[in-house]
């Protein structure tokens, strides 16, 4: 694809220009740190900005530097990560830390290949953290960034076509702003967000307007392209809330794989349909954790939609009746009382059942 360098030196002006007049004040913009940087662009990943702020404001109060963070105890992390989702990137920045303290004296490498080393830094975290912090000529690429290419440049490759990957960092090295790479990536994002919309575009507020190729042909409804996805898999569980006197058991995902390190109620997903719901409940927890329960009644249900499946989960109350743990699966067991519940870091399914908890306990037969 060819560019006038004329007209990408305009986009940049223009956009630099427009992100100077109007980018938002958010906290970690306050700073140049690569340690702030990249905690705000990991959490920014998956996540929105608003729903971050308050997640990045409580985690540089307990993990202000690289040491703090690597000398913590990855419950803490988790605990504090509690309700973003995409666990693993807790626990890779946990790792990453320990790194940074034993090979670089606790600050992040200043470099893209160094960066790229650490666990859960990819291309766009590395090129977001070296282009902010250190200046270095890297475009970041995430979806808000390719829906502004795909209509400034009036490209119908689809921005979600997995085969595709690069199509769009072509574009996006192109037009990247060499004297000023941090704040021309940061603005090309922020356009995404508040203007160049994915439903409603804000075309009138925008500052490349004029150069941009699907509203000069009055087409941005039809931008980007997106390939369909297929429709996501509805996973049915079923969860035991398991007492035994006034507490219940609680249960540690192993630290790798799904929501790893988070804990939850035993359960599992019901892979074949029953006409004794009760019986496979008691069989599964019996294999999963070694101890024999009785059931005592369906109490409630609860749905969660993650990114590539969607869960309902059936809860059943539950009692203790023999055995001694034994663990099939789980990292680690807690017998714990309803009210500690929120001192162990649960994934948002779980959340949806703890209001289930009340006034249970003590109701055996
Ligand atoms: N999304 C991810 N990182 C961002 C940043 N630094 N500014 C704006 N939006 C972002």
């Amino acid at each position: 694809m060819k560019m006038k360098k004329n007209r990408i030196q305009k986009i940049q002006q223009s956009l630099t220009l427009w992100y100077q007049k109007n980018s938002l004040d958010l906290p970690w913009r306050k700073t140049d740190d690569p340690y702030r940087v990249w905690v705000s662009e990991v959490m920014l990943q998956q996540t929105r900005i608003e729903t971050v702020i308050p997640y990045y404001n409580r985690f540089m109060v307990k993990f202000p530097d690289a040491g703090k963070l690597a000398g913590s105890d990855i419950q803490q992390v988790l605990k504090l990560w509690e309700g973003l989702g995409y666990y693993a990137r807790a626990r890779n920045m946990h790792k990453a830390a320990q790194i940074i303290c034993e090979k670089f004296q606790g600050r992040l490498p200043d470099t893209r290949e160094e960066l790229r080393r650490l666990p859960g830094i990819g291309g766009y975290i590395s090129a977001a953290i070296a282009s902010i912090s250190f200046h270095i000529p890297a475009a970041v690429v995430d979806g808000n960034v390719k829906r502004v290419l795909a209509r400034l440049f009036m490209d119908a490759t689809p921005i979600n076509d997995t085969g595709e990957k690069n199509h769009f960092e072509t574009y996006a090295v192109k037009l990247l702003d060499h004297e000023q790479p941090g704040d021309f990536n940061q603005a090309m994002m922020e356009l995404g967000q508040r203007i160049c919309k994915p439903g409603n575009p804000v075309c009138s507020d925008c500052p490349v307007q004029e150069f941009c190729m699907v509203f000069q042909a009055d087409q941005v409804g039809n931008y980007p392209v997106r390939v369909d996805r297929k429709s996501v898999p509805l996973k049915k569980m079923n969860y035991a809330i398991v007492f035994h006197g006034e507490k219940c058991l609680l249960l540690r995902r192993p630290a790798e794989g799904l929501l790893g390190g988070m804990w939850e109620f035993p359960g599992y997903e019901q892979q074949r349909q029953t006409t004794q719901p009760e019986k496979q409940l008691a069989d599964m927890i019996r294999r999963i954790t070694g101890i024999r329960i009785s059931v005592k009644e369906k109490i409630g249900t609860a749905g969660h939609a993650y990114t590539h499946f969607k869960v309902t989960a059936t809860v059943y109350l539950c009692f203790y009746k023999s055995g001694e743990i034994c663990l099939n699966g789980p990292a680690e067991h807690q017998w714990i009382l309803p009210e500690e519940i929120h001192h162990y870091p649960c994934h948002k399914l779980i959340h949806k059942i703890f209001p289930m908890l009340h006034g249970l306990a003590n109701q055996e037969e």
